[in-house]
């Protein structure tokens, strides 16, 4: 099988292999997602083939309208939070989690009795689901274990021969998946940083909690709230080394090590400093451009095919800045190399 590439001028077409329960590449903000018909189980179960994905993980099921959740009966009760998080956030980078019925299939849910709902902001997501006419469900749509599709090329780079087509929508704005938020049970709990912000969230709710998988690696044996968070994720094949510690204690230590097969993924203001191979995420402290350009910075660095070890800062864990954070955390296998300490 051949993926076909389609331009915006193509929606139909993409929503009419959709109807027919074939796989679709489609552009949203966030990143790309691997998009089937979510009331469709054999549809939805061609995703997780496509993907390599673990049958145990649920997929994110994506409306183009509030009142979707209602039409298609996706949940039990659309809890007050939800209604306040959607009115300031959707469309837009976040994922709610509630009680589902049983109009959602097990291949979707992964045997929770929940389901993660998400209103994308990017016109031609909203516009394919519309032409589709059901809900769409969507993992991002990178082979499972690398790190998320930011470009249509990059979905046909791991995809192509597997689905049916990708739609190209152009670089996603944000670059890192959307938030997931579990509404569910008890208080409102992150189980994914993205776009919206852990701040901009308790602006909204008052109170929510950041789930503990969120910063740090699982306990051996500990149950993920959110199945996708056990997962070694995000990484790219070479090493991915964090480095703890001020600006000219990363400069002098990466340096130091300037060997073959090094390098550093790092801010512009760096890029003279260093003398070895280099790949900038954008200016520092302006985390909104790291976020996009991060999955980019990664897939380069493996496409370059001589690069072992890829040194980079910490990030910090402010505002979205967190989201950076928790991706490389788990591309360097929670890692991290205090520069004050050695
Ligand atoms: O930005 C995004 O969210 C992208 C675009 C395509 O919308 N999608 C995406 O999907 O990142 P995926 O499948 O790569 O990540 C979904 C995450 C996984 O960690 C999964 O375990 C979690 O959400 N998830 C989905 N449904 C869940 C549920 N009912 N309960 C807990 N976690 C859930
Ligand atoms: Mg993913």
């Amino acid at each position: 099988m051949k993926t076909l590439v389609l331009d915006e001028q193509q929606i139909q077409t993409a929503a009419d292999i959709l109807k027919n329960g074939g796989v679709v590449g489609i552009p949203t903000e966030t990143v790309y997602g691997l998009a089937a018909d979510a009331l469709n189980g054999a549809a939805v179960a061609k995703i997780f083939q496509a993907k390599g994905r673990p049958m145990d993980n649920p997929l994110i099921v994506h409306i183009a309208d509030f009142a979707d959740i209602g039409r298609f009966r996706l949940v039990r009760e659309v809890p007050e939070s939800a209604k306040a998080l959607a009115k300031a956030f959707w469309p837009g980078p976040l994922t709610m989690i509630m009680k589902r019925t049983d109009a959602v299939p097990p291949e979707v849910s992964a045997g929770l009795d929940t389901v993660a709902i998400r209103f994308p902001a990017h016109p031609v997501a909203q516009a394919i689901i519309r032409a589709a006419d059901t809900p769409l469900a969507a993992p991002s749509a990178n082979l499972s274990g690398s790190p998320s599709p930011t470009t249509a090329r990059h979905v046909l780079n791991d995809m192509n021969g597997k689905i049916d087509a990708v739609l190209d929508g152009g670089a996603s704005e944000v670059g890192v998946e959307s938030t997931v938020i579990t509404l569910a049970e008890g208080v409102p709990r992150v189980l994914r940083p993205g776009g919206v912000t852990v701040e901009m969230l308790r602006e909204v709710l008052g109170a929510v909690e950041v789930d503990d998988a969120v910063l740090h690696q699982l306990r051996e044996g500990a149950k993920a709230a959110s199945p996708g968070m056990k997962y070694k994720h995000y990484a790219p094949r070479a090493n991915v080394v964090l480095l703890k510690g001020s600006d000219e204690a990363y400069l002098n230590y990466v340096n130091a090590h300037a060997e073959e097969g090094v390098c550093a993924l790092c801010c512009d203001e760096d890029l003279l400093s260093l003398s070895v191979k280099t790949v900038s995420l954008g200016r520092r402290g302006d985390y909104l451009t790291h976020a996009r350009h991060l999955f980019d910075c990664l897939r380069k660095i493996d496409e370059n095919g001589t690069i072992q070890t890829v040194y980079s800062r910490l990030p910090s864990t402010e505002g979205v800045g967190l989201a950076v954070y928790n991706r490389l955390i788990r591309a360097a296998g929670f890692e991290v190399i205090d520069l004050e300490t050695i």
